[in-house]
């Protein structure tokens, strides 16, 4: 059996959590590796939806088990309200099925309010966050001075560490116009929650590292997309990990020898949530079409997503990025009753020059001008098909010119938010 990763390939929400859902039938272990609850993966089944922000879209498959890796930032309040939610639901009734890293770094209150207090002090340059901490968490996991799961179990460590931490935390707090936090409360609240994830918490990279051995099927499923990256998206309209699949083995704490194969996730069409540039945003009645029609509201802050046309640019650079062998275009079902559909295939720069890949440059790319190719588009609801035969003849000709110009073949296409409005054309485990 062969591992696969499951990356974004866009600026996040693409429906990696339902890909993850239905991959899940093929895997035996699902792992999230990088993020935290700035997350939100969207599952569908029987009419029923559930939104993840942490725990990985594995949780529904009973008996699969699902970890939460080194790699993730882990708000404890967070998690423990997904816990108690999926418990409410009669779901993940064995603890054993869901595994935290030790190691993983944690989220705590004064994280949260130093994201806010910056954001709110940057105004019109703000991020636009997801407000949960991610950025600061991820700094003191750099900085070496961060609080891991391991700490939430050790009294007079976490007092030691926490005490170490507060008056700088506190500081910046106070210089961001914010309220400070208090020792004694942040300990005794992370302890407590310590105490209700303790049967979760051990060694993921170990317990993986048998769980390969033995043959079974691992799907790494990333969090954000591509383009949100550290390193390899719009900085600094990024966020704070590396959203790339070469971070899932880092994440995970697996050699990156065990994964076989990575499988980007598109939507049909292109959004983003949060500042930074985007080459194909519609801010006209087609961009607020994309949006009512697919529902483009964030699954973790409600926010309005914006909206354009698919560009083949951010997809052939993704490709690149993650060494994608494999792409799923989701959200196909959106485009239905358009008399046409774009793909932006180069951009006309300020300086005259037109270019087919991507700018690093983000000055280039705030100017770059799409160049679009035009398709005919299609009138036939999509939802209730399930073979590729099924689909109209322009759909799969969109699909095709999809795949001719990434370079990538299209190994499903989605066509509703149910885990079974599906087309899968290949499975990606069968690939290595
Ligand atoms: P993720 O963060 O990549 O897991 O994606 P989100 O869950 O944030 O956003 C994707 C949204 O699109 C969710 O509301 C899904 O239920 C929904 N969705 C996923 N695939 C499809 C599809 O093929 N068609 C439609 N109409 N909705 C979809
Ligand atoms: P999923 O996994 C879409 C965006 C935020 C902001 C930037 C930095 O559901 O695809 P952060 O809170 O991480 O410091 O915010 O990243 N962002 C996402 N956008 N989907 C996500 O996750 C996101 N997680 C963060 O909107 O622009
Ligand atoms: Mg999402």
């Amino acid at each position: 059996m062969s591992n696969v990763v499951i990356v974004g390939a866009q600026w996040g929400d693409e429906g990696k959590g339902k890909v993850v859902d239905l991959f899940t039938s093929w895997a035996d272990v699902v792992v999230r590796y990088q993020g935290g609850a700035n997350a939100g993966h969207t599952l569908v089944v029987g009419g029923v939806k559930t939104v993840l922000h942490l725990v990985p879209s594995g949780i529904l498959h009973p008996g699969k088990r699902c970890y939460i890796g080194n790699g993730v930032v882990v708000d404890p309040e967070a998690l423990c309200e997904e816990i108690d939610l999926l418990k409410g639901k009669n779901l993940m009734q064995d603890p054993a099925q869901l595994v935290v890293s030790e190691n993983a770094h944690v989220i705590l209150p004064y994280h949260k309010r130093i994201d806010a207090g910056r954001e709110a002090r940057s105004g019109a340059a703000k991020i636009g966050t997801t407000g949960r901490g991610i950025g600061p968490a991820y700094e003191d996991k750099v900085a070496r001075r961060g609080i891991r799961m391991r700490d939430l179990l050790q009294p007079k460590v976490l007092r030691d560490k926490l005490t170490a931490r507060l008056d700088e935390a506190n500081a910046q707090i106070a210089s961001l116009g914010g309220e400070k936090v208090e020792l004694e409360a942040v300990l005794s609240r992370a302890l407590e929650l310590g105490e209700k994830i303790a049967a979760h918490v051990g060694d993921c990279s170990e317990r993986l590292a048998h769980e390969i051995e033995r043959g079974r099927a691992v799907l790494f499923e990333g969090a954000q997309g591509t383009l949100l990256d550290i390193d390899h998206g719009t900085y600094p309209y990024v966020t704070s990990s590396n959203t790339v699949a070469g971070n899932a083995a880092v994440g995970a704490g697996v050699g990156p020898t065990v994964i076989h194969s990575v499988v980007g996730i598109s939507k049909a069409y292109t959004t983003r949530v949060g500042n930074g540039p985007l080459p194909t945003e519609l801010t006209d009645a087609l961009g607020e079409r994309l949006r009512t029609v697919g529902a483009e509201f964030g699954a973790t802050t409600g926010r309005p997503r914006r909206c354009g046309w698919l560009d083949a640019l951010v997809l052939k650079y993704a490709a690149r990025v993650n060494g994608m062998n494999g792409l799923v275009l989701t959200k196909l079902d959106v485009l239905t009753g358009l008399d046409e559909v774009k793909i932006a295939v180069s951009y006309k720069l300020p300086n005259g020059k037109t270019v087919t890949s991507f700018p690093s440059d983000p000055e280039q790319l705030g100017e770059a001008q799409p160049v679009y190719e035009t398709l005919p588009g299609w009138k036939e609801p999509l939802g209730d098909l399930r073979e590729w035969s099924e689909l109209p003849a322009s759909t799969r000709r969109y699909v095709e010119r999809v795949e001719q110009l990434v370079g990538v073949e299209v190994i499903a296409v989605s066509v509703g938010a149910e885990r079974q409005q599906t087309i899968v054309r290949k499975n990606p485990f069968r690939h290595g």
